[in-house]
């Protein structure tokens, strides 16, 4: 199978934090291995701008780093790095000053495609989009690519929502929530909506339960002071796993497009019911003999933000009356792996008698690692001796699937970036989905920190605190294993 690149229009990008560690780690490599795809156009161009000083050889010689440390997937020679760096400007600009913008403008090409990519702090949101009008360099084609944390609660993101909207059109921003460009999250859509097998089976009627399990190996180390003012709630749930949700959960849009999806979407967090606190599990992972806990590595001995969080969700809709969606993530699990299950029903009346035991289909969805799905179905144990029962894998993985392509498996970075130049908003979030994320999110918080609730310890690469599977037991379910 041959993947196809398809080209996309002439454009000038602007990554304004161009030095600091997003731009390093993602941005970056991202677009040098659209280059190597040969997708980028022949003059088109890329402006790494921030505060530190540095001419464009430095800036180049950062970058030509940080693709040998993290282009992983690196198809392409030394050679190709350097025709690649020869694309690249650098500008030392001032976002809350004057300084650089003049230069910034000199630079900028008319008749082509032109992207901000706003890889800074949000506090910085504001005053980038004043002064990218103020100073003339954003027409109405121009587009903006913000970044999460989008807000820490409703307040602020309305305010940031304020703020962009002074200077840009919706239609002209583009939110990342960089999950949407997993290659299995968009399949998630072709798998409901491309074939008639599931959607009649996805309701409450067929499905006892939904679980959405994004788990980590990795601690906060490093980031620990960041990740202390968020938690698992606001860094990963509010946006990540409440995407997942909404593409799980949603109505068949009318029609692939910006708007009919996130009109779906929309819908979806606005339905969710509010949570109790029998319904949330938080955790902080303790120390090993060997690395620190949580509140060591947030240095805050007495830190009451979870690096953990489970929770059980409703969604009030003829759809998903009485279907419970579990939710979790957390730092320093088990493995690394990001899953969803869709869990059906029994079978409403087994003819195979009690022996034969009970069995229930699952659809599980991996996004991560080894990308693929999983239907567990029910066949006769071969062999003499009467009817047994016994659960088997149909397996689709994407790296069988695709042989070689499977490799080429575009990173999430990669192909949000392409679909800013090409104008395509369908897997960016809108304004108003944002907000109703935090509307729905903020409540949550409030309520445990109103209580006082503490968060559970958990053995650090554990499954979470007990408390997580205990919730889960009280009904009679269980959670799915985490596991690679
Ligand atoms: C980020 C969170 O948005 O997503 C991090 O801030 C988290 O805490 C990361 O580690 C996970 O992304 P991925 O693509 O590695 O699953």
């Amino acid at each position: 199978m041959v993947s196809r690149v398809i080209p996309v229009d002439d454009f000038d990008l602007v990554i304004f934090g161009g030095t600091g560690d997003l731009a390093r780690r993602k941005i970056l490599p991202g677009l040098y291995r659209r280059f190597c795809a040969g997708q980028m156009p022949e003059t088109a161009r890329i402006i790494g701008a921030a505060r530190s000083e540095h001419d464009t050889e430095e800036f180049r010689q950062l970058v030509r780093d940080a693709i040998r440390e993290f282009s992983t997937k690196n198809t392409c020679d030394e050679g190709q790095i350097g025709a690649f760096l020869e694309r690249l400007d650098y500008v030392q600009v001032d976002a809350r000053g004057s300084d650089g913008w003049d230069a910034l403008k000199e630079m900028m090409r008319d008749g082509v495609v032109k992207a901000y990519y706003f890889s800074v702090a949000p506090s910085l949101f504001g005053d980038i989009a004043e002064r990218l009008q103020s100073y003339g360099i954003a027409d109405e084609s121009a587009r903006i690519v913000v970044e999460k944390p989008f807000g820490r609660d409703l307040d602020s993101a309305k305010k940031l929502n304020a703020d962009l909207a002074k200077h840009f059109d919706e239609t002209q921003i583009y939110r990342i929530d960089h999950y949407l460009g997993k290659e299995t999250v968009q399949n998630l859509m072709a798998v409901r909506f491309g074939n008639i097998l599931f959607e009649p089976l996805w309701n409450s009627q067929y499905v006892d339960h939904i679980q959405i399990t994004v788990a980590e190996t990795v601690g906060v180390g490093g980031r620990g002071e960041y990740y202390d003012r968020s938690g698992a709630m606001r860094d990963m749930v509010q946006n990540h796993l409440m995407q997942l949700l909404c593409l799980i959960a949603m109505e068949p849009p009318s029609r692939f497009d910006p708007d009919a999806v996130r009109d779906e979407k929309l819908k979806v967090i606005r339905a969710l019911e509010p949570v109790d606190h029998h319904s949330i599990v938080r955790g902080q992972y303790e120390a090993t003999a060997t690395e620190p806990s949580y509140r060591e590595d947030a240095g805050d001995p007495r830190s009451t933000t979870e690096s953990f969080i489970a929770l059980r969700c409703m969604i009030s809709n003829w759809r998903w009356a009485g279907t419970p969606f579990f939710l979790r993530t957390g730092k320093k699990l088990k493995a690394r792996t990001s899953e969803i299950a869709v869990m059906f029903k029994d079978a409403p009346h087994s003819i195979f008698g009690e022996e034969a035991g009970r069995h229930a289909n699952v659809l599980s969805i991996r996004l991560q690692p080894n990308e693929g799905m999983t239907l567990k179905v029910t066949i006769k144990e071969p062999g003499p001796g009467g009817m047994r029962l016994v659960d088997v894998p149909l397996d689709m993985s994407f790296a069988e699937a695709l042989g070689d392509d499977a490799e080429e498996i575009t990173d999430a970075y990669e192909r949000l970036i392409m679909d800013v130049i090409r104008g395509n908003q369908t897997l960016f979030m809108r304004g108003d989905e944002v907000e109703a994320a935090w509307a729905w999110t903020d409540p949550l918080i409030e309520s445990w920190e109103k209580r006082g609730d503490m968060p559970k310890a958990y053995e650090a690469y554990s499954s979470g605190p007990e408390e997580a599977a205990m919730m889960l037991h009280r009904e009679g379910r269980r959670w799915r294993e985490i596991k690679e």
